[in-house]
């Protein structure tokens, strides 16, 4: 049975879309990855659209209410990996994938608002008792930002993981042509720090 990685926060423009469309390129190379856009303003949909002939196969479906279980099942049932990318809310959808999730991805970028925008969904992670990781996206290397929310995360007792992806025009540029970063640019930095991240959370995911 397929692992589920659900990709959650409420902040908008944490990255969840990003992440979801490069994690996928990046695994569909050696697994069957299924996508699953439950977000209506359908970015990830919109991407995978753009996808060219000749790319590695993403299976893909988007869809919203009682339809979301038997779909998160089919696609379980399917692929090696699920990835969904969730709205900037938890609505229902989302918290049927949160709960459904052997591991919740938060990305948040190295600022407060974005730390406090993801408690909803850590707490409901948290009551679900999903397993959670965080990670910074559009990190600088080194700030003093960075470093007040790294602690504030250990306060927390979360886990934020030590791979981070930085800020990069190579990912707005794969994304705008359906790609990863490591279709596009496979020698680049962005490709480097997003296959360390894969492993990661290949580790991780239950
Ligand atoms: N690490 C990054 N480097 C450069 N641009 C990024 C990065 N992460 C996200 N972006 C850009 O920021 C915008 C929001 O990202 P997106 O993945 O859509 O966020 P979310 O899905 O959480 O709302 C997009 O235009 C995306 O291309
Ligand atoms: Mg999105």
């Amino acid at each position: 049975m397929a692992r589920i990685l659900t990709v959650a926060q409420q902040k908008g423009g944490a990255g969840k879309t990003l992440l979801a469309a490069n994690l996928a390129a990046h695994w569909a190379r050696t697994r069957r990855v299924a996508l699953l856009d439950i977000d209506p303003q359908r970015s990830l949909t919109r991407w995978h659209g753009l996808r060219p002939a000749g790319a590695a196969a993403i299976a893909f479906s988007c869809v919203s209410g009682w339809r979301l279980g038997g779909e998160l099942e089919r696609l379980r049932a399917e692929a090696d990996i699920v990835i969904v990318d969730t709205p900037p809310q938890i609505d229902a959808d989302a918290a049927r994938a949160i709960r459904a999730a052997g591991l919740v991805l938060v990305p948040l970028q190295p600022s407060p608002p974005d730390l406090w925008a993801a408690e909803g969904t850590l707490a409901l992670a948290a009551e679900e008792r999903r397993p959670v990781a965080l990670v910074l996206n559009r990190a600088p290397a080194r700030s003093r930002l960075r470093t007040a929310i790294e602690r504030e995360v250990a306060a927390r007792g979360l886990r934020l993981l030590p791979q981070t992806l930085g800020n990069r025009h190579a990912y707005a540029l794969a994304f705008a042509r359906g790609m990863g970063v490591g279709e596009t640019e496979p020698r680049s930095a962005a490709a480097e720090e997003l296959a360390a991240l894969a492993a990661a959370l290949a580790e991780t995911i239950a």
